[in-house]
């Protein structure tokens, strides 16, 4: 019997390295935030990093959302047409989302980029990605109705972080 590979596990100096060039690209300012946040913070971006290999060196957090709603819209549109292979390669596609410019921390607000902020970010990451990759094995499976469960977890933890790091969008100072 062929001996059993190891389980892959993610390259850390490779992660530090793309974590360093997104610092690079960061103000004085942004910089010294990150860098004074703490190394299980920091290990834990890292994780989050590590399950995203999509990265652009151009795109802002707003367009990679609106690539994350066409995803994940796409996912109900395979869900309502009975087309499970739809709705699994967008899940897939969802959960592998490409990383904005310099990550996500250039897109928060100072406030947000601390220790006890940023401890939510892998629980959001795991009701948005890891439910995402439920929902697409059991799309595989053919079952949609156990799919359109975890669509239900997707959507819970998209709201949960929006509630955290997002607020309104698109509110103006000229109505009072
Ligand atoms: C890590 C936290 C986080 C998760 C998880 C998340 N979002 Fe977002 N989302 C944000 C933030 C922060 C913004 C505001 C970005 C900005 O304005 O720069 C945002 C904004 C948006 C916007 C508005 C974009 C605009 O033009 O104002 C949409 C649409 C959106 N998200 C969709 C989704 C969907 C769909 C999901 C789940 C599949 C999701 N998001 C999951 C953090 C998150």
């Amino acid at each position: 019997m062929a001996e059993q590979a190891p389980a892959a596990k993610p390259d850390m100096k490779a992660l530090q390295k793309v974590m360093k060039q997104q610092i690079s690209l960061m103000t004085p300012d942004r910089q010294k935030q990150v860098m004074a946040l703490s190394p299980e913070t920091k290990g834990a971006l890292m994780t989050i990093y590590a399950k995203h290999t999509r990265r652009s060196d151009t795109i802002t957090l707003r367009q990679v959302m609106h690539e994350v709603l066409s995803d994940y819209q796409s996912i109900a549109t395979g869900l309502m047409t009975d087309n499970g292979e739809q709705a699994a390669g967008a899940a897939r596609r969802l959960a592998n989302h490409r990383l904005p410019r310099g990550g996500l921390l250039p897109y928060f607000q100072p406030d947000q980029v601390n220790d006890e902020k940023l401890s939510v970010l892998v629980s959001f990451n795991d009701a948005v990605e890891g439910n995402a990759l439920r929902l697409a094995d059991a799309a595989d499976k053919g079952d949609l109705s156990t799919a359109a469960d975890y669509y239900k977890k997707v959507t819970d933890g998209c709201m949960a972080c929006h509630a955290t790091f997002r607020g309104v969008p698109g509110q103006t100072p000229y109505l009072r």
